[in-house]
């Protein structure tokens, strides 16, 4: 039905009831933008190891990155939280912005970039210190007010470790096993209190339970967090996250390098039923890569 908008005389306003039949649905509120990266690139000295990222992230949601090795996914990821200036060949072109502030601002200070944005890495790296102070050093350096032991054990809380912990808390990070060591990197990362935590393939040395472990943690905590996630694990992607971003490398021919690109980003139910780039398609059914 076509309404056209005629001008009204202004009377006594009459309450209208809508008839019982009519639901009224809110509009569901827009997700807000993370991160913005447009036209990104990153060099490592004059090699460009990867092009073309323009992807947004969404406030609460998780986003994964896959893409056979050597696609830039984890050079992407340190773009978000500047770990590529600790990378002395490392150059990043193009624009990333975090909650609309241009991320590579001169006034922009990195260190505090890396608190709100903090990262969990592959491979588990606890300090060679207790469990207690593996968690507390964060925040004791970024001066986070408040009872430490209740810092601390909010922390091993968020991460799923607290009962398995709670009674040697005083032993060393480095003699948990290798899933609760990343629980513990994990708890150490969220300590801190950060806003995004950026996770590159942080099971891919667990066992499908301690797997399973983390991927309920990432559920329970995206109502807090922003997450982004690399993993090679297609069912992993398929499984925690809401979108994901699909990258691939192209042979350079002159060179025989190979630079990577995104090729697309959508939710991930389309990515993996129907994915608009038939290179998409070819790597999320096996036929390459
Ligand atoms: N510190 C570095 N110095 C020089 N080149 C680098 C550096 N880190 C990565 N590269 C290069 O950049 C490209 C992208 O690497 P990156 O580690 O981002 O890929 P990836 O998609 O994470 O791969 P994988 O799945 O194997 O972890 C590769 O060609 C790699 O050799
Ligand atoms: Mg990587």
């Amino acid at each position: 039905m076509v309404m056209t908008a005629k001008p009204v005389e202004c009377g006594p306003v009459e309450e209208i009831s809508l008839p019982s039949s009519i639901v009224v649905t809110p509009a569901a509120p827009l997700p807000k933008v993370v991160f913005g990266a447009r036209d990104v690139s990153v060099y490592y000295g004059d090699f460009r190891a990867v092009r073309d990222v323009n992807v947004d992230v969404y406030e609460h949601q998780i986003t994964a990155f896959i893409g056979p090795s050597g696609c830039g996914k984890t050079t992407v990821l340190r773009c978000f939280n500047r770990m590529n200036d600790l990378i002395d060949a490392a150059r990043v072109e193009g624009s990333v912005t975090y909650r609309g502030v241009d991320l590579y601002h001169r006034d922009v200070n990195p260190v505090e970039v890396r608190r709100r944005i903090g990262m969990v890495f592959q491979k588990p790296n606890p300090f060679p210190k207790s469990i207690y102070e593996n968690v507390a050093y964060g925040p004791k350096v970024a001066g986070i007010k408040g009872n430490m032991d209740d810092i601390v054990e909010k922390a091993l809380r968020s991460a799923g470790l607290w009962d398995e912990v709670k009674s040697r808390l005083k032993v060393s990070g480095m003699s948990l096993s290798g899933g609760q060591q990343q629980r513990l990197c994990i708890a150490r990362a969220i300590a801190t209190e950060p806003e995004v935590l950026l996770m590159d393939e942080p099971c891919s040395a667990l066992d499908p339970i301690a797997t399973a472990r983390i991927e309920d943690l990432m559920q329970q905590i995206k109502n807090e967090f922003t997450i982004v996630i690399v993993t090679h694990n297609m069912q992993q992607a398929a499984r925690v996250s809401d979108r994901t971003a699909f990258f691939t490398t192209e042979v350079n021919s002159e060179s025989d390098t190979r630079t990577g690109l995104l090729v697309e980003v959508d939710e991930t139910d389309k990515i993996f039923s129907k994915p608009s780039d038939e290179r998409t398609e070819n790597y999320v059914t096996g036929r390459f890569g």
